[in-house]
């Protein structure tokens, strides 16, 4: 069995996609949960692309151990700067330096020749190389390139000391027997191929990323670059669980190991999903609430007399564990600690406070505490950032026949304020209420409501999407009163919103920028 190395990069392109911003806490908890999964290497950002993101990169080089820590930078100086910069605190830096290769990118986006574009790289790699020995290329846009440029553009920035080179799909155009082609006839044209790991970047366009990218493991690839739950630019990345699952489950065929543990899979796109507001489709594989789920009568009848009847993997290998009852109405604070230590989750001090009242307030209106419910609410509670808008109540009076009217108290500075509005719907109103006590130019781009367990009783999760100052940012909010969740998703938005902008605006000011 020959290894296959994992690079994570959920929080980089995953971050990519539309309306998705995590801030520094959301950040380095995925990043210490990836580390946790067991994958190679993290790429936590773009570290020029902004000041947050710098510093999203440095903090999670400073406090992750284990992985490799990866940052993006375009072949310029001042990228590959800046990326060190944000990487030199790690234990296990590397540099992932990308110049676009195809002739449709070099001629209308670069304005660039050929040999300008390999020239750069070159440069590029060794001035990677002068901060760290673990420098990544990647060929932008690799599979629409001319392959014999390729292979001498590989064979220079492997010369010049890449360790590992990237082929992205960038475009999610092609189809696996091809991908598989392209990379065997790199691994054959390329003469000092051996002195480098071959990597590959699948988009989704298509819907076969998770394909491609197998494809390419069969015809040489050692590297996966990959993101949990598939997110990413626009279709979306290869998704993480698929693939090391379909290395897993059909190891009799591909005859290769990853180094992931797989039972940390599902509380990992639990977290990515609950933090980034990227809700996942009931029928995704591996990790969709369908997907161990058996409706039909002849269905449920086999899985009773012999699990493997109509299941090729075990829920309880990727992390799924029954919907069990634990705590309760009088559970204490030291036993709900214990409780989430168990779940995976360590938290003290205030986040414990607020989660702990937030889960007794769930206890008096809902009979049954599920794990499901624990990890939606901590998830909720302890990555929200500093709230200027802290929820506190929400009276609603609606029905069929009237309109609906909203009265919702929001703490802003230790003082309450108290709006009420009408509207023809109680979610309406309760937004036109939040909205006159913010005074901010919002628009909501997106509303989604989901439930977290089944009953009637079940936890409402609500996720938005607000636009603010050109830029979408995304928020969530829980309860078994949909209203409420619809209120605090819609403040949690807008507290978002507020501290990226003051953070942006601290770290400008403090770089002189
Ligand atoms: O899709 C792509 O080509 C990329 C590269 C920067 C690796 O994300
Ligand atoms: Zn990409």
């Amino acid at each position: 069995m020959e290894k296959v190395f994992i690079f994570d990069t959920t929080l980089r392109d995953g971050e990519q996609s539309p309306g998705v911003s995590l801030n520094v806490k959301e950040k380095i908890a995925i990043a210490k949960q990836l580390a946790k999964l067991g994958v190679d290497c993290i790429e936590a950002g773009f570290p020029i692309s902004s000041p947050g993101d710098f510093e999203a990169v440095k903090a999670v080089a400073e406090s992750v151990e284990g992985p490799i820590i990866a940052g993006l930078a375009r072949t310029r100086e001042a990228d590959i700067k800046r990326a060190w910069e944000a990487l030199k605190y790690a234990q296990r830096p590397r540099i992932h330096t990308f110049i676009a290769t195809s002739d449709i990118h070099m001629k209308y986006k670069l304005k660039k020749t050929p040999e300008e574009v390999l020239k750069e790289a070159v440069r590029a790699v060794q001035l990677a190389k002068s901060f760290t020995c673990d420098v990544e290329f990647s060929a932008e846009d690799a599979f629409r390139s001319d392959v014999s440029f390729l292979c001498e553009l590989l064979e220079a920035v492997i010369a010049a000391g890449a360790t590992t080179v990237n082929i992205p799909d960038t475009v999610g155009y092609a189809t696996p027997w091809e991908f598989g082609e392209f990379i065997k006839s790199i691994k054959e044209g390329v003469p000092n191929i051996d002195q480098a790991i071959i990597s590959v970047h699948c988009h989704n366009d298509l819907g076969l990323a998770v394909a491609n990218s197998l494809a390419a493991v069969e015809n040489g690839a050692r590297q996966i670059e990959v993101t949990v739950n598939g997110i990413g630019e626009r279709a979306g990345n290869a998704s993480l669980e698929e693939l090391v699952m379909a290395l897993y489950t059909r190891g009799d065929y591909f005859h290769k190991y990853t180094n992931i543990n797989t039972v940390e899979i599902y509380r990992t796109s639990k977290l990515v999903s609950n933090l980034t507001g990227m809700v996942i489709q009931p029928n995704k594989a591996v990790v969709g609430k369908n997907a161990f789920v058996h409706e039909s009568g002849i269905h449920q009848d086999g899985v009773l007399k012999e699990r493997r009847t109509y299941e090729i993997m075990n829920p309880a290998m990727i992390g799924i564990k029954g919907n069990n009852l634990y705590l309760g109405k009088h559970s204490g604070r030291h036993a709900f600690k214990m409780h989430l230590k168990n779940l995976g989750y360590e938290i003290d001090g205030e986040a414990l406070d607020e989660a702990f009242d937030r889960f007794k307030e769930l206890c008096d209106s809902k009979k049954e505490v599920t794990d499901e419910d624990l990890i939606a609410l901590v998830d909720t509670e302890t990555f929200k950032g500093p709230e200027v808008y802290q929820f506190s109540y929400i009276q609603i009076s609606s029905g069929t026949k009237i309109s609906s009217t909203a009265t919702v108290g929001v703490i802003v500075d230790g003082q309450l304020k108290e709006k009420a509005a009408v509207a023809k719907g109680p979610v309406e109103a309760s937004y036109k209420a939040i909205n006159s006590i913010v005074k901010e130019d919002l628009i909501l781009k997106d509303y989604v409501i989901n439930s977290v367990t089944a009953g009637k009783d079940a936890l409402g999760e609500v996720m938005v999407q607000i636009i603010y100052d050109g830029q979408i940012f995304t928020g969530r909010g829980i309860s078994v009163d949909i209203i409420e969740a619809s209120a605090r998703a819609y403040l949690n938005a807008i507290n978002r919103a507020l501290n990226m902008r003051k953070r942006e605006e601290t770290i400008k000011k403090a770089e002189g920028m």
